[in-house]
């Protein structure tokens, strides 16, 4: 299986009841290396664009509102299978679906407060991650063919 990046966000309800530090723990005991992490507050112009595909939905509007309303943890994560298997490790969108042990399980509440972010597919992954870090940021690391690791 190819090494691969995906994009994860902890929301403004993980950041505000203080589970960053849980949230990021369970990523690396499950085999994320985390290769980019920045600590920010979204615009509503940037949360806009970050979701535009879910533009025209019922949701939309509360997510917006939601998105702004503190700050989020934006993180790059590499492993193999990166994305299938941090979608793995989020559970369902609703955490009142969610399996249990993922982490929107255990740290979502309800829609849209679901504590995380993850692409759902390599594009998306490739899209999202160069919107906040820049294209550089999506390469696997096995895959840059010069000296800047990350
Ligand atoms: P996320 O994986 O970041 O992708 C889009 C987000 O919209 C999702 O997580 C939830 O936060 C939110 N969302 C999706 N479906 C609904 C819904 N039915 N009602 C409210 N919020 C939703």
């Amino acid at each position: 299986m190819a090494i691969q990046r995906t994009l994860t966000l902890i929301k403004p309800d993980a950041y505000k009841a203080g589970n960053i530090g849980n949230i990021t723990a369970m990523i690396e005991e499950n085999g994320f290396k985390i290769v980019h992490a920045l600590l920010f507050k979204f615009t509503e112009k940037s949360a806009k664009q970050f979701y535009s595909e879910h533009e025209g939905k019922p949701f939309f509007d509360g997510l917006l509102q939601f998105t702004v309303s503190d700050k989020v943890l934006a993180m790059v994560l590499e492993k193999e299978n990166a994305v299938a298997d941090f979608r793995k490790l989020m559970g369902a969108t609703d955490p009142a679906k969610a399996e249990p042990g993922t982490i929107r399980a255990k740290y979502g509440t309800a829609l849209p407060k679901n504590a995380v972010h993850g692409s759902d597919k390599e594009s998306s992954a490739k899209k999202e991650i160069t919107y906040i870090f820049g294209e550089f940021a999506s390469i696997p690391s096995n895959e840059k063919n010069h000296a800047k690791e990350y």
